[in-house]
C-alpha cells in the first residue's frame, strides 16, 4: 500500500517533482495554500512543511511523521497537533551552506575585498597586508549540525576552534568546549563569535550588552541562529561603544523594520535570513534517506528532541 505524503510549502511542486522521481511508490500531494491541502490533510501520514496553519494540521488524523523543512522549529515544538507519538524531524543539511556564509564574510574582511573593489573603480594599484585566518580564534555558540560544519572549516583554515554547548562533551574539530554558563569565559578569547543557537527558553536573549561587551576589540559577531537569542535593543548600544563588527542574518522580528538602527550602522552587515536557504534538491536528499529508514521502521536522522526544544 502506498504511503501518503503532503508537501505544504510555497515550492511544493518543486519538491514533488524531485520526490516523485526518487520515491515513485509514494503518493505525493503538493499544496501551497490551505484550500489545496484540505482534501488530503486527513489521509496524510507524512507532512513535509515548515509553516502550516493549525486549522489544517489539526485535521491530520493519520499523521505519523512531521518532517520539518526547517532547522529551527521553535514555532512547532509545542504544537498540540504534532503530539509526542508523531515522529518529528528537522533539516540537518543547512550546515555546509551556512558555513559558506560565515567564511564568505570572514574572507571578505580578511582580504579587504571592499577596498579592492573600490580601488579597481578608481584604477588604484595598491597592495595591502592581508589578515590571516590561520591562528585566529573561532568561537561557536551551539555545536549542532551547523556549528559542527563551521568548526570543521575553521580547523581547515588553521584556526583555533572553541565552542559552547549545553552539554560540554568533546566535539570533533573543537579544541575546547565550554558549557553555557561559561559563555562569558569564552567570549573574550575569540576573534569571531558565531551564534548558531536555536531559540529555546534557555537561549532567549543569551547575548546581551554584557556579553557583547566582553568581545575583544576588532572581533566580529555573527548571528545566523535565531534573532531572539540576542537582545537586539541592546545591540546598537554595544556596537556603538565597542570596536567590533556584527554580521546579522536573523532578527527578533523579520523582516527587520526599516526603523531599526542596525541598517545604517557602519560596523553592521544586515542580510535577510539567507545564510541557510531551502534548496529542494539538498533537502529532498535528506528526506529520501529518512523515508527509506521510515518504511523499514528504523530510527530517523534529525529527530527533534522536544524536551530540549530543538
Ligand atoms: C530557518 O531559519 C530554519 O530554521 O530552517
Amino acid at each position: 500500500m502506498s504511503h501518503i505524503l503532503l508537501i505544504y510549502h510555497k515550492d511544493s511542486k518543486l519538491y514533488e517533482e524531485i520526490l516523485s522521481k526518487r520515491l515513485p511508490e509514494l503518493t505525493i500531494r503538493p499544496a501551497s495554500r490551505p484550500e489545496e491541502a484540505i482534501d488530503f490533510i486527513e489521509e496524510a501520514e507524512i507532512i513535509l512543511s515548515w509553516k502550516i496553519p493549525d486549522e489544517l494540521l489539526k485535521k491530520a488524523k493519520h499523521l505519523k511523521w512531521f518532517a520539518s523543512l526547517g532547522a529551527g522549529n521553535e514555532h512547532l515544538i509545542h504544537n498540540p497537533y504534532i503530539p509526542e507519538y508523531v515522529l518529528f524531524t528537522k533539516v540537518t543539511v543547512y550546515g555546509e551552506m551556512m558555513a559558506e556564509y560565515v567564511f564568505a564574510y570572514l574572507l571578505y574582511f580578511a582580504r579587504d575585498l571592499s577596498k579592492y573593489f573600490l580601488d579597481q573603480r578608481h584604477k588604484i594599484w595598491e597592495q595591502r597586508r592581508p589578515e590571516r585566518l590561520r591562528g585566529k580564534v573561532l568561537g561557536i555558540l551551539g555545536l549542532g549540525s551547523v556549528g559542527k560544519e563551521i568548526a570543521n572549516r575553521g580547523r581547515q583554515f588553521g584556526m583555533s576552534v572553541l565552542g559552547v554547548k549545553r552539554n560540554p562533551e568533546s566535539v570533533e574539530n573543537v579544541d575546547q568546549v565550554f558549557s553555557s554558563k561559561d559563555l562569558g569565559k569564552m567570549i573574550p578569547l575569540v576573534d569571531y563569535l558565531i551564534n548558531t543557537l536555536p531559540l529555546t527558553t534557555e537561549t532567549y536573549h543569551l547575548l546581551g550588552e554584557k556579553e557583547v561587551g566582553l568581545m575583544k576589540e576588532g572581533a566580529i559577531l555573527f548571528n545566523i541562529g535565531r534573532g531572539k537569542t540576542v537582545d537586539e535593543k541592546a545591540l546598537p548600544r554595544a556596537l556603538r561603544s565597542r570596536k567590533i563588527k556584527a554580521i546579522l542574518d536573523v532578527f527578533e522580528e523579520e523582516p527587520l523594520s526599516p526603523e531599526s538602527e542596525l541598517w545604517d550602522m557602519e560596523n553592521v552587515i544586515v542580510t535577510p535570513h539567507v545564510s541557510g536557504i531551502n534548496l529542494p534538491e539538498e533537502i529532498c536528499e535528506e528526506f529520501v534517506k529518512n523515508y527509506e529508514r521510515w518504511v523499514k521502521a528504523q530510527p530517523l536522522a534529525g529527530l527533534v528532541e522536544r524536551s530540549k526544544g530543538y
